[in-house]
């Protein structure tokens, strides 16, 4: 395997960043994760405008222009053998010696691109079997609409999900309102038949996924609707499912041990998922 590090394809194994990087000591970076599906980058146009957009928030520049940013997540899938799977890149401050305020302009970003394969039977199996979740409470701070890598709070609250038996975490407001999963976008078919995600603001990250799924819905003339809603509402929907760029539409069967429906994966999920590659650039 290889990986792209600040100017050089080096071996994966060999590939590292200096101590002071900034990524490391502060977690002063932002990324993304792109799915790769038959050999494109998913949505990648969006993608990098939302890079763009955390890079502006945090005040970081961009380490060079997206044609040449977009060669480089090419080779780095193309050095991978990277058909199906997913590309992920990152871009910190820089390094400098430990300083919590911006180092010197002259200090130029890092960039790094890694990639790897993932095996479709993987996905299938969740889709066909569907996912379980346990609510945490949303413990994050208040500008994670921007896609940084201080993901603590994700780390700690996928890992109580994992030791609970299940696959995602719900983080959920101090109003006992459903914000987002762990690494997810949360969404529901509610009594009406509508599909109802948070409104995209501060408290979460507007996902990839979740912008193209509503064009997918409004292709196949489902009704959706940007609202909150409350852990009470989500456990009596009709459906519940995730989105995000590796998995793009996972059902939710099963909450903190509650059955969601009849447990089984719901029919728009599944119709979505059929659709999405379609609508997505
Ligand atoms: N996670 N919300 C959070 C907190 C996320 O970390 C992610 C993505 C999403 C979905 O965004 P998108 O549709 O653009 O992937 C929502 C990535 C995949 C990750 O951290 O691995």
């Amino acid at each position: 395997r290889f990986a792209y590090v600040n100017g050089r394809y080096v071996r994966h194994a060999d590939a590292a960043v200096h101590i002071e990087d900034r990524g490391f000591v502060f977690a002063d970076a932002v990324y993304e994760v792109c799915q790769v599906q038959a050999g494109f980058i998913v949505d990648l146009t969006r993608h990098l405008d939302r890079l763009d957009r955390s890079l502006a928030e945090i005040r970081i520049r961009p380490p060079m222009p997206r044609a040449a940013l977009t060669a480089i997540l090419r080779e780095v899938l193309r050095r991978n053998r990277v058909v199906n799977g997913m590309v992920y890149l990152q871009v910190t401050r820089g390094t400098a010696r430990r300083d919590h305020v911006f180092p010197a302009p002259d200090v130029r970003p890092s960039l790094i691109v890694t990639a790897k394969s993932l095996d479709p039977a993987v996905n299938a199996a969740k889709y066909a079997a569907g996912i379980k979740g346990v609510t945490v409470p949303d413990n994050r701070w208040g500008r994670v609409d921007i896609k940084t890598v201080g993901l603590l709070p994700n780390v700690l609250a996928r890992q109580q999900a994992k030791e609970m038996g299940a696959q995602e975490a719900i983080f959920v407001d101090a109003e006992g309102n459903v914000t987002e999963g762990g690494a997810t976008n949360l969404w529901i078919v509610d009594k009406a038949g509508t599909l109802v995600t948070r409104p995209a603001g501060h408290d979460i990250l507007k996902g990839i996924t979740r912008t193209t799924l509503m064009d997918v819905a409004a292709k196949l003339g489902l009704a959706v609707e940007e609202r909150r809603f409350s852990v009470a509402e989500m456990l009596e929907a009709r459906e519940v499912f995730v989105t995000g760029a590796t998995t793009i539409c996972l059902p939710v069967v099963s909450i903190d041990g509650h059955t969601i429906a009849n447990g089984h994966p719901g029919m728009t999920a599944q119709k979505i998922r059929e659709a999405f590659f379609a609508v997505a650039e």
